[in-house]
């Protein structure tokens, strides 16, 4: 004889019935994702202590914008830790949707699990990575990406130019001996200003030997946002390998 179940009162239902379309991805995104990977005060940066894995090296980038480049090389090196600072929360939003592969319109499930979506070797800290700095060990970044940084070429601009001699001295301290430090610019005014900020810093050389070194893509280099729009718009971009000495 069948149970006769009242209706109204439906027995309660545990697993998972159906995907949900993400309306907003950006901002689902942001609260469900970013809290997993972000760096916040009471964040142990012990590189084995930040990552579930055997860290190899540790690698940063500064002003990762939409994170195509970041992605792409944790993608490519699952052996090496992944720390990226952006203070743009669309960019943020952009780079855990390549992560996580979660776009506008994606189905997914409520339950779903970071883990289950990536190497999990990448950390967010969601603000100014010169806030960060304080927190940094000596010695413990193996290469250090700063791509396309704003130029702000205007001369009464130039001290908000992130390539500095404070920076500098920071970055000096935070990468290992023989440690990489990478800076990509498409903007003549910053091209100049790096190479006569970098020719001043006693604690980085310049590891090209000839044009080709640094007027081509260096061999594992990911084409980033403001890459494209520089060549869209006719400016070249060089890519400067400082090493710590
Ligand atoms: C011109 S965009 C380049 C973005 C990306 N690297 C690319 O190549 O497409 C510079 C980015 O650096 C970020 N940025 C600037 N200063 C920063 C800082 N002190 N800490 C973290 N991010 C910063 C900005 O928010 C911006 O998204």
């Amino acid at each position: 004889m069948e149970a006769n179940i009242p209706a109204q009162n439906p027995p309660k239902f545990f697993g998972r019935r159906k995907g949900r379309i993400i309306h907003k991805a950006k901002s689902v995104l942001l609260e469900k994702f970013l809290p997993q990977l972000k760096i916040t005060e009471s964040t142990d940066l012990t590189p084995n202590k930040l990552f579930n894995f055997a860290v190899e090296k540790m690698y940063l980038e500064i002003g990762f914008g939409n994170g195509e480049h970041l992605a792409g090389q944790a993608q490519s090196h699952p052996e090496i830790g992944f720390i990226g600072a952006e203070v743009f929360q669309n960019g943020i939003a952009n780079l855990l949707s390549l992560i996580t592969g979660i776009k506008e319109g994606s189905q997914i499930s409520e339950n779903i699990e970071l883990k289950n979506t990536l190497n999990d070797n990448i950390r967010i800290f969601d603000d100014d990575i010169r806030l960060l700095f304080k927190r940094i060990p000596d010695k413990y970044f193996d290469r250090v990406f700063l791509l396309f940084p704003d130029p702000w070429p205007k001369k009464r601009h130039a001290a908000r130019r992130f390539i500095n001699p404070e920076n500098l001295q920071e970055l000096a301290r935070i990468i290992k001996p023989q440690g990489l430090l990478r800076i990509a610019t498409d903007h003549p005014v910053y091209k100049s200003w790096v190479l006569h900020q970098m020719h001043n810093s006693p604690d980085f050389y310049w590891t090209a030997t000839c044009g080709k070194d640094w007027k081509t893509p260096p061999a594992d280099w990911i084409e980033t946002k403001y890459q494209r729009k520089a060549l869209r718009e006719g400016r070249r971009p060089v890519f400067f390998d400082y090493a710590r000495k």
